[in-house]
């Protein structure tokens, strides 16, 4: 078993902020990641896949688990469908390419995602009209409490818009994922973006899919590689009716989508654009000029200052419209 101490998170999270982290753990099976977590009991823990999705705003006090679970093997086929168990630690973008050259259909919508394969549950990851829990047949897990497997069937999971239970409790450490896809493949038109990339071919294949959406968010979203950022940094919020009705008094043109029973959702990037914030940035701290709902950092190492950043947005958002942003990024 091997314990790291007192290491820099600033590699592990694709804000670059740093931190230290009091220990740090990288097992590279089930097994070993079992014994990691019945030996440090009684240490606060937290598992970092890619670090896509969260950033630091202070040192951490406890273990962070960063597992190295790689493999992908077909356990199940027939004429159409192939069910893969994927390593948690497998690259989510190049896990979708192995899919779309192996024409198995489902995932190609999710392309260019950065994070791992792991990651993708927690979140319900979606985009241009899909998520990935309609793919999804089981989540293979230890748990933190008590070191023991624990396997999840799909209906299980608790999955919804941007959220799972792996989200909600923190409580299981995923180690690997049963998606099921499909051999047989048709284009539906679900999102106007990716329409329009798409609008001259008459039958998109899965490849031609996955290089519509590349580009399509090439061009809106910035690469963390070259400018540190976590994606959409809030959420969609969901509105009653009679919030529904307030936003349109003050913002008649904002995108409402009924989701439920008195539940509406609008977008994010749409007020934070609408409130004028697109662009701004605070010394080291901005929205992206491309898309308001990234905040991208250009060049500070202090996640408090990101913090801070979010919360002049949500403030401004707030005073304009009336309606409070969550923040889809997790900050530690
Ligand atoms: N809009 C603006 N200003 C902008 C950008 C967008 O007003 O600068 C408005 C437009 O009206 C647009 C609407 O916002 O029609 C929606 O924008 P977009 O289609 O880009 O989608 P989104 O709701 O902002 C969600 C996901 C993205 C995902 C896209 C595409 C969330 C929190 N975000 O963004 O996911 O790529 O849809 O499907 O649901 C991520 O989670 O990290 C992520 C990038």
């Amino acid at each position: 078993m091997n314990i790291q101490y007192n290491i820099e998170l600033k590699p592990y999270n694709s804000f670059r902020t740093k931190a230290i982290a009091k220990l740090f753990a990288q097992p590279a099976t089930v097994n070993e990641l079992q014994t990691i977590i019945s030996t440090y009991k009684t240490e606060q823990k937290l598992v970092v896949g890619g670090g896509c999705n969260l950033f630091f705003t202070k040192d951490f006090d406890g273990l962070i688990i960063h597992p190295q679970l790689f493999e992908i093997n077909v356990i199940d086929e027939n004429e159409q469908t192939v069910t893969l168990e994927v390593g948690a630690s497998e690259d989510w973008d190049e896990f979708v390419e192995y899919c779309v050259s192996n024409n198995y259909a489902g995932l190609e919508n999710l392309s260019f995602i950065p994070g791992t394969v792991g990651a993708s549950p927690v979140q319900n990851i979606g985009a241009y009209g899909a998520e990935v829990k309609d793919t999804i047949v089981s989540v293979h897990t230890v748990d933190i409490e008590t070191s023991q497997t624990k396997t999840f069937l799909n209906e299980e999971c608790d999955f919804s818009y941007r959220n799972s239970l792996f989200k909600q409790t923190q409580r299981y450490v995923i180690t690997s994922v049963v998606f099921r896809l499909k051999k047989a493949f048709t284009y539906t038109e679900k999102y106007a973006d990716l329409n329009r990339e798409l609008a001259n071919v008459t039958q998109p294949t899965l490849q031609q899919v996955r290089e519509a959406v590349i580009k399509v968010r090439q061009q809106k979203l910035p690469n963390h590689l070259e400018l540190p950022n976590a994606g959409s940094f809030f959420k969609n919020p969901i509105l009653t009716s009679d919030e529904k009705d307030k936003l349109i008094t003050l913002l008649p043109e904002a995108p409402l989508y009924a989701v439920g029973n008195d539940s509406f959702k609008t977008s994010a990037a749409y007020l934070i654009d609408s409130a004028g914030c697109k662009g701004m940035r605070v010394d080291n701290v901005g929205v992206y000029d491309k898309h308001a709902l990234i905040i991208v950092n250009y060049g500070t190492e202090s996640g408090a200052e990101i913090k801070q950043f979010m919360n002049e947005i949500r403030d401004t958002v707030f005073y304009e419209f009336g309606v409070i942003l969550e923040p889809e990024v997790w900050i530690f």
